[in-house]
């Protein structure tokens, strides 16, 4: 039986030059490195220019990875735009990407997720590719959090930076088994009774703000290892596949408590998780295309790998997905 598939062909990755360390946060709230890296894995973050917008980050790393897949953007038919951190209200800053690339058919648009953001971008491209109504997409997951922090508190503050990541899916054709390459499966959930744990008070229509991101940490975390490790569950579930025919882990990057908390519980050897939160802090929607492009760029990812990709975030808003690159 032949299958169409959602097939990988490249990515890239794009983070603002100016890199804030522990220590130089400390200086401006009441916090330490110490506390910073126990708590929480993360040593720096990258945060974009006074002049640099969301956009901006995504089109450079759309550019690298077009650029990888040998792709000229003129082929694409869709771009799904993952960001809670858009340049404008509107018109979608997918929108804005598209006419930076010279892209002048198809359609693009963003996705609304938060941290989720690109687990649930692929999805939609995927079903897209699916129903036949898109052939070459590109996902992206980009991020100013920067805008949106209360730079005076370090509960929230420390956490996060700025950054984008982007991956090129193409339609291909299998044979309808997990040995394909292509997206094998994806797993969406929300629950909006959960929103007050994680949310931006501010909006267009309530506020006429952007607003700050206000988080009850610790109730986030003690859903997160819970919550993604069932969704982990489902992608498997549904493929018939097991924990050790995952050749990489590519989680959302929100803690490396979290990460070393659900790898342990789900039963994956520490060295198939791949971390970079220490290195980008939580970029929310794209810490999971940006640690994508840190194992491609560290030679470590290889045509035929299986990747699970998994992420959690305001809304509640969870999901995963099973990629074979
Ligand atoms: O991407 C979306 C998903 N987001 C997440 O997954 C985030 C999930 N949550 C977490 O990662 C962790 O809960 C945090 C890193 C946010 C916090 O770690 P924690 O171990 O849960 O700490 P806590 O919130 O229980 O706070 C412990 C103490 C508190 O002091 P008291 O009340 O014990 O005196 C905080 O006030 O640490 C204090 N604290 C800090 N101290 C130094 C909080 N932030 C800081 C800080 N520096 N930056």
């Amino acid at each position: 039986m032949t299958a169409v598939r959602s097939v990988p062909l490249g990515c890239g990755a794009y983070l603002p030059e100016r890199i804030v360390t522990n220590e130089e946060l400390a200086k401006k709230v009441d916090t330490t490195d110490e506390w910073i890296v126990a708590r929480t894995g993360i040593k720096q973050r990258h945060i974009a220019a006074d002049d640099e917008l969301t956009s901006d980050l995504g089109i450079e790393a759309s550019r690298r990875a077009l650029d990888d897949a040998g792709m000229d953007p003129r082929d694409l038919d869709l771009i799904v735009m993952a960001t809670a951190t858009p340049d404008d209200t509107f018109p979608a800053t997918a929108t804005k990407v598209q006419a930076a690339l010279g892209m002048t058919r198809g359609a693009a648009f963003d996705v609304q997720a938060v941290c989720s953001g690109f687990v649930f971008a692929v999805s939609v491209a995927d079903n897209f590719i699916k129903a036949a109504q898109a052939e070459n997409v590109l996902v992206i997951g980009a991020e100013t959090f920067s805008r949106i922090l209360d730079w005076e508190d370090r509960t929230t503050c420390v956490l996060f930076g700025d950054g984008a990541g982007a991956m090129v899916l193409s339609k291909g054709e299998g044979d309808g088994t997990t040995a394909d390459r292509g997206v094998l499966t994806n797993h969406l959930h929300s629950d909006g009774r959960l929103r007050d744990m994680l949310y931006v008070d501010g909006g267009p229509s309530s506020t006429q703000t952007a607003g700050f991101l206000r988080m009850q940490g610790r109730e986030v975390f003690r859903h997160a290892v819970d919550n993604i490790s069932e969704v982990i569950h489902e992608a498997l579930d549904a493929t018939g596949l097991q924990i050790s025919d995952i050749d990489w882990f590519i989680p959302h990057q929100a803690n490396k408590r979290i990460l070393d908390g659900t790898a342990k519980k789900i039963g994956l050897p520490a060295d198939r998780l791949v971390v970079t939160v220490d290195k980008h802090a939580n970029t929310s929607a794209a810490s999971v295309p940006l640690a994508l492009c840190d194992l491609k760029e560290n030679n470590k990812l290889k045509q035929g790998d299986l990747l699970l990709l998994e992420a959690m975030g305001g809304g509640f808003t969870w999901g995963s997905s099973l990629i074979r690159w």
